[in-house]
């Protein structure tokens, strides 16, 4: 078991006028694996709100895992990525390359998403893309290492061979 946090960026969420659908399918998904949803929000694409947003969920919260959704694009105002690199102290490249590898399969756009991943202590704060089909995707291919991952990061992991197939 793990306990998470949903962050969804989008300007047009925070104030009310879209629905967040993204955020919605993140807490589907999540609520089928052995995951505690401890913290979910909404905040405009703001650098400064997205990076203290995740600092007091990681420092305070102890949340395990973020998943932040939105914002990793290319307009003016996206800027998770930069949000989140400002609060990580270790990258972890592997899972967002994995989802870019794979979401290309589906769409050359998934070169579009600047989306990072990264450790801050014990928490690993993932970067998605904002569409709830950009979550799906991107989650499917993350989720069987999700749980070693947090495992690893609590020090709790014991051997490190990778499951059979
Ligand atoms: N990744 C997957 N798997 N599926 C998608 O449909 N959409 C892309 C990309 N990544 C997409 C995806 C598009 S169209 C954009 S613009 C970028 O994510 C950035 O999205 P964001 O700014 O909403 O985070």
């Amino acid at each position: 078991m793990f306990t998470a946090g949903i962050l969804t960026v989008s300007d047009k969420g925070s104030r009310g006028e879209r629905q967040d659908k993204s955020g919605e399918a993140i807490h589907e998904i999540l609520s089928t694996m052995d995951v505690r949803i401890l913290n979910y929000d909404i905040v405009p694409d703001e650098k400064e709100l997205i990076s203290k947003k995740l600092v007091e969920w990681a420092d305070e919260d102890k949340v395990d895992v973020i998943i932040t959704t939105g914002g990793t694009g290319l307009t003016p105002r996206d800027v998770t990525p930069e949000a989140t690199l400002a609060v990580v102290d270790r990258i972890v490249p592997g899972f967002a390359e994995a989802m870019r590898a794979e979401s290309l399969k589906k769409t050359p756009m998934a070169m579009l998403s600047r989306a990072v991943v990264g450790t801050r202590g014990k928490c690993l704060i993932i970067n998605l893309p904002g569409s709830p089909k950009a979550v799906r995707e991107c989650l499917e291919v993350i989720l069987p290492a999700l749980p070693h991952a947090v495992e690893t990061l609590k020090g709790q992991a014991g051997e490190c061979a990778a499951p059979e197939t």
